[in-house]
């Protein structure tokens, strides 16, 4: 039986992580256990696309996690030994050596495992809200002085699932490789204010991915378009950040989406093949070109790991754009989403914060 907290009496910490959306892909691991990746990637934070994670020291001899209101699952149930969110868990607790229980609740406010990075969002968020617990934090300044700054609770995120350490800082973020694992490191190249944009998410299907990530990053190199890849995706790179800070989306968005088909062409020719995309997206890509070419809409695709279509656009044109998208495909779902400020932690959880 799972003891769930007295929800009125304990105030838990929550854990607020929005997903990223990667202009330049991080696809391929140098290092597989360690997520050290292939290459450096850059993504844009987003903020209606997002994880919330709240988080109780509990006084029992296993872990619990509840995915949107779904039973809980406990760290001795055997089928916990299989789940990325448990095994970071305890991945955490053996690098740190924290032994409370804890108690966690954490749903999305978007479809998960369809190439919206609900992974970096969730894993960042469950490493955020879990080290809070066990330090008694409830803001970021509080982790800090425990000794868990952004750059440490990014190298603990990464472990989970690489995108996820993109995902506490806001503003644009460069993840760059290094020349060790140890040597990896972020950077904030922009900030929201300095070039907001507007991504407008086109949710094709939400039926989890048949191919997980993990599998598919390993076999891209498999592929023999990756040495291409890896040859000139820096250079691609240097261009995404002349851009951003020249505001220059036209440039920008030509780039993202040569980056966009270059890493699904390597994924297509990978052994054996993964194919994220379905009829729907390629229409929906082919719209988009047709339609930016008659003059009639200023927005670029980004593609991630699964068959949903992420519109850059400028804020101004988001409605327009999903307007548009709707004129064109009856009434699909869509998120309008904008680039955000990252990762945030306070007390309290539904009781205390109102409904969200
Ligand atoms: O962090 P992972 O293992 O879910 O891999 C993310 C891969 C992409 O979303 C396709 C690209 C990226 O950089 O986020």
């Amino acid at each position: 039986m799972v003891e769930a907290p007295d929800k009125i009496r304990e105030v838990p910490v929550r854990a607020t992580v929005p997903s990223n959306i990667a202009l330049i892909k991080y696809w391929g691991k140098r290092n597989g256990s360690r997520n050290w990746p292939a290459n450096d990637s850059l993504s844009m934070t987003l903020t209606e696309a997002r994880t919330i994670t709240d988080v109780w020291v509990r006084d029992q001899p296993f872990d619990a996690i509840v995915w949107e209101g779904a039973p809980a699952l406990r760290s001795d149930d055997p089928r916990a030994a299989s789940d990325k969110a448990m095994q970071h868990l305890r991945r955490l607790r053996d690098l740190l050596g924290f032994d409370r229980s804890l108690h966690v609740e954490t749903r999305n406010t978007f479809p998960s495992d369809c190439g919206i990075a609900s992974s970096a969002s969730g894993l960042a968020a469950l490493t955020v809200g879990a080290i809070a617990a066990w330090t008694g934090s409830s803001e970021p300044a509080q982790l800090a002085e425990h000794g868990f700054d952004k750059e440490r609770l990014a190298a603990l995120a990464r472990l989970g699932s690489g995108s996820a350490c993109r995902s506490l800082h806001g503003g644009y973020v460069h993840w760059q490789a290094g020349v060790t694992p140890e040597a990896q490191s972020l950077s904030v190249v922009a900030s929201p204010e300095h070039f907001p944009l507007a991504n407008v998410i086109v949710i094709l299907s939400k039926s989890a991915k048949a191919i997980s990530s993990t599998a598919a990053h390993r076999d891209a190199w498999t592929s023999p378009l990756f040495p291409v890849r890896l040859a000139g995706v820096d250079r691609r790179l240097a261009g995404v950040k002349r851009a951003l800070e020249q505001k220059d989306l036209e440039t920008l968005g030509d780039l993202i989406e040569t980056e966009a088909l270059e890493m699904h062409a390597v994924m297509m020719s990978s052994k054996p093949s993964a194919c994220y995309f379905t009829e729907g997206t390629s229409q929906l890509l082919a719209w988009v070109r047709r339609e930016r070419q008659k003059g009639q809409l200023e927005a670029w695709f980004t593609v991630d790991a699964g068959p949903n279509v992420h519109l850059i656009t400028r804020p101004e044109y988001a409605s327009q754009v999903a307007r548009q998208v709707r004129e064109a495909f009856g009434d699909v779902e869509l998120i309008i989403d904008h680039t955000g400020r990252g990762m945030d932690l306070s007390r309290g959880g539904p009781q205390h914060h109102g409904c969200e």
